[in-house]
């Protein structure tokens, strides 16, 4: 799976967000090191907080399937181009530092990063 097909299943993906507060979509691809991608978008609630992004949807879907091992990221949205968030970097960075994120205004226009760049010296316990 290259980048460019796993950003085209977050676009995908874009169809399901629930963004009814903000309006701004958000779409993720999750590629597991055994070769299974989860989608997941953001889900947002009356109380802004309780939001949740489309990349920990993502990996929240796929840790409950067993996966502790990933690959790559993928973010898309119907906003142009969309880095993660603070909290889901240090998220990403739970289960490795070598995964690759993925952004973009389009597939044809990718940013691709490796999680210890976006987030250096994320937290451990
Ligand atoms: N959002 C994501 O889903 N992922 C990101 O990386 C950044 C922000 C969502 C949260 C909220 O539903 C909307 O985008 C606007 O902040």
């Amino acid at each position: 799976m290259d980048n460019k097909a796993l950003y085209r299943m977050a676009e995908q993906a874009l169809v399901n967000s629930y963004a009814p507060y903000s309006d701004f979509r958000v779409g993720a691809a999750l590629l597991t090191e055994s070769g299974d991608v989860y989608t997941g978008v953001n889900v947002e609630n009356s109380s802004f907080g309780a939001t949740i992004c489309a990349e920990r949807t993502a990996f929240v879907k796929a840790v409950a399937d067993g996966h502790r091992s990933f690959k790559a990221i993928a973010i898309a949205s119907s906003g142009g181009q969309a880095w993660p968030c603070g909290i889901c970097r240090q998220f990403m960075f739970e289960f490795g530092d070598s995964l690759t994120v993925i952004t973009g205004e389009d597939e044809n226009h990718l940013d691709v990063r490796d999680i210890k760049e976006l987030l250096p010296e994320g937290f451990r316990l």
